[in-house]
């Protein structure tokens, strides 16, 4: 049998971890939904969540990959026949977000080329973003590159080679980033901008922050989705597993917090805060607004939109590899079959995706548009039951000392255990049942929040 291979160092299992985590759930979906659920109050929930239930179940995955020594289906199989079919459930998560989150890498893309080829100007006016992606066949073109791209890096077998190069190019988006933000935040009017973001308000909290900000805190951190289990498969028994998640978190909530920090005051002040509710676009709204202010906009814009467009790029990437391992794992395929069957249904499911917003708009399910319907479905019906069910499992079946006893393996200390086994066993798999229920009753409209 091969030798499974793993980490050199802990700070390589570190940075591999958050180039896969730091990506579009950062510097697209965060800032959006901070802009929606109240701003301070969304950051502060966020926060609290991302300490209590994101290291718990960040903690669990891991130490059952390290444990196993093998990825999820294989891994939840070994403790437990019975629960192989937990492992199962996780794949599909990043089958079902792969397609879409392509999609999106395609408008980064193609922002980064308007910025480069000198259409900086027309795309920071108001229209640009909407007329682009309602077209049929452009939206479909750089969503297919981005698919294809992917498919030739995951084909080749490479994918440590590009995770390397994250760990250079993730310097260079947080000063890319602080560069912005200290610009933002020297315009008139923005220090509203930064009050709505940083102070929480209570008018603003409500369940509905609650659920947004879990179902950014799973995509975020790649939680669920059995990810974090083939990261735990490689991680030598000599690393703290403890530590790592606390710098994984750090970092990835981190470039959340100034991409937040980057596009709300932007908001305010580029689009006053009316705009703060616009959703998906408002990266691609709001930025171009702001780099179209600059003196030097667009030379700072295309490179943010190449940073991004990276950052992005390595987690399809990584999305992908996890979708094909898992192919290979369960069905014994050959690497280039996996990859080509993979390329077949995203390119459908993605093609779809990118026409509902053009002329497939009158498609919706449950009154989403395609691409919506998708996040959904993964982020607030999947994402929770994967979750209740590797709580159940592992208070109930494997019992919360099996995962302490791997975390303190080789001698190390486990600080956060009584939170860690509280956390599993009293609080998450019923908060999360909470939040199933109450995202699935407000998608059929039986509850309006
Ligand atoms: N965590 C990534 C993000 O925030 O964009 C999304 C993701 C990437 C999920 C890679 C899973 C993964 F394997």
């Amino acid at each position: 049998m091969k030798e499974r291979s793993s980490f050199n160092s802990k700070i390589g299992f570190v940075l591999a971890a958050a180039a896969s985590a730091v990506g579009l759930g950062n510097l697209w979906r965060f800032p959006y939904l901070a802009a929606q659920h109240g701003g301070g109050s969304f950051l502060l929930i966020y926060i609290i969540l991302s300490v209590t239930f994101g290291f718990t179940l960040m903690v669990a995955e891991i130490s059952i990959g390290r444990k196993t020594k093998l990825s999820a289906i294989g891994a939840y199989k070994k403790l437990n026949k019975k629960f192989a079919f937990e492992g199962v459930l996780s794949m599909i998560v990043p089958m079902i977000i792969l397609p879409y989150y392509a999609v999106i890498n395609g408008w980064v893309l193609k922002y980064f080329a308007a910025f480069i080829s000198g259409e900086d100007k027309a795309a920071a006016a108001d229209g640009y973003f909407n007329a682009f992606i309602s077209e049929t066949g452009e939206p479909l073109v750089w969503f297919l590159i981005c698919l294809a791209g992917a498919g030739v890096v995951v084909f080749l077998g490479v994918t440590h080679g590009i995770e390397k190069s994250g760990k250079i190019l993730m310097p260079v988006l947080l000063v890319l980033m602080v560069i912005v933000v200290v610009f933002v935040l020297s315009r008139p009017g923005s220090l509203e901008g930064v009050k709505y973001y940083l102070v929480p308000n209570v008018k603003n909290l409500s369940f509905k922050t609650f659920l947004a900000a879990i179902g950014q805190l799973f995509y975020s951190l790649s939680i669920s989705m059995g990810i974090l289990i083939s990261y735990g498969s490689y991680m030598s028994k000599k690393h703290h597993i403890e530590s790592s998640v606390h710098q994984i978190e750090f970092f990835d909530t981190l470039v959340a917090f100034l991409a937040g920090l980057m596009i709300i005051p932007a908001v305010f002040t580029f689009s006053g805060d009316a705009a703060l509710s616009s959703g998906p676009s408002l990266m691609f709204v709001t930025l171009p607004k702001v780099f179209a202010s600059m003196a030097t906009g667009r030379i700072v814009g295309t490179v943010f939109f190449l940073m991004v467009f990276f950052a992005a790029l390595t987690s399809t990437i990584s999305l992908m590899e996890a979708v094909v391992s898992n192919f290979i794992d369960a069905f014994h395929m050959k690497r280039s079959t996996a990859v080509l069957i993979t390329l077949a249904y995203c390119g459908v499911l993605g093609g779809l995706a990118s026409l509902g917003y053009g002329p497939l708009s009158g498609v919706t399910i449950f009154g989403m548009h395609i691409l919506d319907f998708m996040d959904f479905i993964s982020n607030s019906v999947l994402m929770p039951v994967v979750a209740i069910i590797t709580c159940i499992f592992v208070a109930f079946v494997i019992k919360p000392g099996a995962i302490i006893e791997e975390v303190e393996a080789e001698g190390s200390v486990f600080r956060g255990k009584k939170v860690f086994s509280f956390i599993i066993k009293f609080v998450a798999p019923w908060f999360m049942i909470l939040i199933l229920i109450s995202s699935i009753m407000q998608a059929l409209g039986l509850f309006k929040l």
